[in-house]
């Protein structure tokens, strides 16, 4: 066990994913526990960008190891899009079922339904910042399916399966998601 490390986050579901993965190495501990509030403002235009932002704001003002990951939803016929502003596609109140809507409708009458998920993930351990990246490929389904997740869950469907990522359960997901790869990469770091 390496002692406690900070995720730069306040998502429950992503500190469960997360936890579940480096569990033996690093007790992870959230942005709630170390008593930290504030809206760490994501100004980057890029994955790395904003990781490093958000990583750095916490190694700087507590000076603990931690690390901070940023998604996007890149799809194919958008350009890519909604990518790095995956959270606030559909506007700042980062509403998934309004940015679920949105990607819908912006892909209506488009048979090209390939996307990927993309995680980039900043580590800052004893001041050197590493960078670890996971993706995963897939289709972007034509309505919303299953319950689970978060995010864009329901309307995306992982390459080789015939369930979305809202269907999946906690553990199958983090096998091939972006985040449990790109933490993965992170993990295989830490055990070299
Ligand atoms: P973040 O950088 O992890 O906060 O991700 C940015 C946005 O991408 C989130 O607000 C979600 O809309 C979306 N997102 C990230 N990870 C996932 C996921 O595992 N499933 C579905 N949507 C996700």
């Amino acid at each position: 066990m390496l002692g406690k490390i900070v995720f730069v986050t306040n998502n429950r579901h992503k500190l469960e994913e997360v936890s579940a993965i480096l569990a033996g190495i690093y007790e992870v501990v959230s942005l709630e526990q170390i008593g930290c509030t504030d809206d760490i403002e994501e100004t980057a235009h890029t994955l790395e960008g904003n990781a490093l932002i958000k990583a750095k704001y916490i190694y700087d003002r507590y000076g603990i190891d931690c690390f901070a990951d940023d998604t996007g939803l890149e799809v194919e016929a958008l350009d890519n899009a909604p990518g790095v502003y995956s959270a606030r596609y559909a506007g700042e109140e980062k509403s998934a079922e309004n940015n679920m809507n949105l990607l819908l409708r912006n892909l209506e009458g488009v048979t090209n339904r390939n996307a990927r998920f993309r995680t980039v993930i900043c580590a800052i351990l004893h001041g050197k910042e590493l960078f670890f990246e996971g993706v995963v490929d897939g289709k972007i389904l034509y309505e919303p399916v299953g319950n689970g997740g978060f995010g864009y869950d329901p309307i995306f469907m992982p390459d080789g399966y015939n369930l979305s990522f809202a269907e999946l359960n906690m553990a199958d997901k983090n096998k091939i998601s972006h985040r449990g790869r790109a933490v993965e990469a992170f993990c295989s770091y830490l055990k070299m």
